[in-house]
């Protein structure tokens, strides 16, 4: 019996949790690594869970900590946690294998984006509702991007208005979602990577600067700045 949280809810939330955090530095798998002094993961999945169109969660977490990550979820959410796999490719599709049957609409959302409000989860699920079948949440470019060669130098300047920063939770229909994955070729580092490959239209609709990516140590510190000021 899966876990679940509204069970009137359509929407499955898969959160791959099983990466090393390599560019964090020594220590943890990240999604276990402490923000203002609970797990990445923890404050990921406590906003997803709230976010009222949730049906279930389910969790992929790295292979050795998957009893300790069940029991560190338990007083958070009734979440279902599977083993991950060496891409997060491979984590997202361990847990896309696990959802129950009924949501039909999936999202899929990085546990190292822990302080996304669930207004965001909401919102993309929205989209998805009003029948498209890919959404991800984007923010605009505020760099000037440049292309460089090998050796560091500059090939050219992009045009930054026809670019957008790419941010999860990304929002499928369940059946585009299985069939992207069943296709799957080489690892891609998102979801909507695999849908576009299938000839599937992804619409954007706008991200929040909350689901910032915790990769870097400073981004670790602005988390936590922004969670001592209320996010
Ligand atoms: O490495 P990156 O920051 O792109 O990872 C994004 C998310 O994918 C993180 O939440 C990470 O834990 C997860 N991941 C995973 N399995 C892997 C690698 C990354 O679940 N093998």
């Amino acid at each position: 019996m899966t876990a679940q949280l509204n069970p009137r809810g359509d929407v499955a939330v898969l959160v791959p949790a099983a990466g090393a955090g390599v560019r964090l530095g020594p220590g943890a798998p990240k999604a276990l690594r402490p923000l203002a002094g609970e797990p990445l993961l923890v404050h990921a999945v406590r906003r997803i869970a709230a976010a009222p169109s949730v049906h279930t969660i389910v969790v992929a977490a790295p292979a050795a900590d998957v009893g300790s990550v069940r029991a560190m979820l338990a007083p958070v959410a009734p979440v279902t946690v599977v083993a991950g796999g060496a891409e997060r490719q491979a984590s997202v599709a361990a847990a896309l294998a696990a959802v129950p049957a009924g949501p039909e609409i999936v999202l899929v959302h990085d546990a190292a984006r822990a302080l996304t409000p669930p207004e965001l989860v909401e919102s993309v699920a929205a989209a998805v509702r009003a029948g498209h079948d890919a959404v991800i949440p984007v923010l605009p470019v505020v760099d000037t991007i440049k292309e460089v060669d090998a050796g560091e130098v500059v090939l050219g300047t992009v045009d930054r208005s026809a670019l957008r920063a790419v941010q999860t939770p990304q929002g499928f229909r369940r059946s585009v979602l299985t069939a992207a994955h069943a296709a799957a070729g080489d690892p891609l580092t998102d979801d909507a990577g695999l849908v576009e490959k299938q000839g599937v239209p992804v619409v954007c609709v706008p991200g929040s600067e909350y689901a910032l990516k915790v990769t870097r140590p400073f981004d670790l510190a602005l988390a936590e700045h922004l969670l001592v000021a209320g996010a």
